[in-house]
């Protein structure tokens, strides 16, 4: 690998064009909803989820075309994930990649349509794809399909709970719930698609699913870190804003140096995860040090 930052961007670039090719722009009676969705979609995420769905996969095989789908539909399942997260009756956030967030940008009727239309977009996208797949690649991809419903069942699971638990004192185990199903579970769920579509063995789906277990803990304990002490102008959303609501977070919970230890713990029990891949699995293990060191 010539140099992680720049790898990076290239993914990015080539998910963002893939993504383009699923914006609808006709005119039709309902554009402005259609334009809200792009609105998200497009508004300049760091497309994690898909990136892990592509370098997986390239662990065992070449042809990233077959998990081009399975990368575009997890990361129109995130976007919708934070347009309803950011809604008034959720964390109630009026800025997201440094722009108005989605019912601030339309309004609030138009954000929860929006959100609802990205989830099944992917869907879309996903029984586009299967319907175009040959018997052998069914059973894979089918898992894969069984595998994003049940991270946005997760997912559903820890907003709920996080909402929920805003101002009450919580438990360590209570937290680590939260923290794995509202955010690790889409993660997890990434890293398990690329490994599926590229039909590793079972104990490469388990040390990979072990790994990003890992990161995606690490991951929210980031963004917990980054709401406390982060930069608003690099983080493109608000600072201050998880004790405003009087969040429970690794901060609230174990204090800033606490949760710092933590995220560097189980970034290093990350990498150990994939150590046996060696030079193959470089861009992973960089993956891991960015989470922990990222500044949005
Ligand atoms: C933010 O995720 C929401 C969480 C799950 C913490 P990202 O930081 O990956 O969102 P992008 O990069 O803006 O899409
Ligand atoms: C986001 O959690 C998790 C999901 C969107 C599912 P947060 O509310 O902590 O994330 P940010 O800080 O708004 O991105
Ligand atoms: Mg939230
Ligand atoms: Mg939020």
């Amino acid at each position: 690998m010539v140099n992680f930052k720049e790898e990076l961007k290239k993914y990015q670039q080539q998910i963002n064009q893939e993504l383009e090719k699923y914006i609808r722009k006709e005119k039709c009676p309902e554009e402005i909803l259609n334009e809200s969705m792009e609105y998200s979609l497009m508004a300049g995420g760091k497309r994690l989820r898909p990136i892990l769905v592509l370098v997986t996969y390239k662990l065992f095989e070449d042809n990233i075309e077959k998990c081009m789908p399975y990368a575009v539909a997890i990361e129109m399942i995130h976007n919708f994930s934070l347009i309803h997260d950011d809604l008034p009756g959720i964390d109630n956030d009026d800025f997201r990649h440094g722009k108005p967030t989605n019912h601030k940008m339309f309004n609030e009727a138009t954000a929860i349509l929006a959100g609802d239309g990205l989830l099944n977009s992917a869907y879309m996208v996903i029984s586009q794809d299967l319907s175009k797949s040959n018997k052998e690649e069914i059973i894979p991809k089918m898992q894969v399909l069984q595998e994003y419903s049940i991270a946005v069942d997760r997912m559903l699971a820890g907003e709920y709970l996080d909402t929920e638990a805003e101002g009450k004192n919580i438990s360590e185990n209570e937290l680590k719930y939260i923290h794995e199903n509202k955010t690790g579970a889409m993660l997890k769920a990434s890293v398990r698609a690329g490994a599926i579509l590229a039909n590793s063995k079972k104990e490469d789906l388990q040390s990979l699913t072990n790994y990003a277990e890992k990161i995606g803990l690490a991951f929210q304990i980031k963004d917990d870190i980054l709401s406390e002490e982060g930069d608003e102008k690099i983080l493109g959303k608000p600072v201050g804003n998880d004790k405003e609501a009087k969040k429970c977070t690794y901060v609230s919970q174990y204090g800033l140096t606490g949760a710092k230890e933590i995220l560097d713990k189980i970034t290093k029990e990350a990498i150990k995860e994939i150590e046996k891949y060696g030079q193959k699995a470089e861009f992973l293990k960089e993956l891991a040090l960015y989470i922990q060191n990222r500044e949005k």
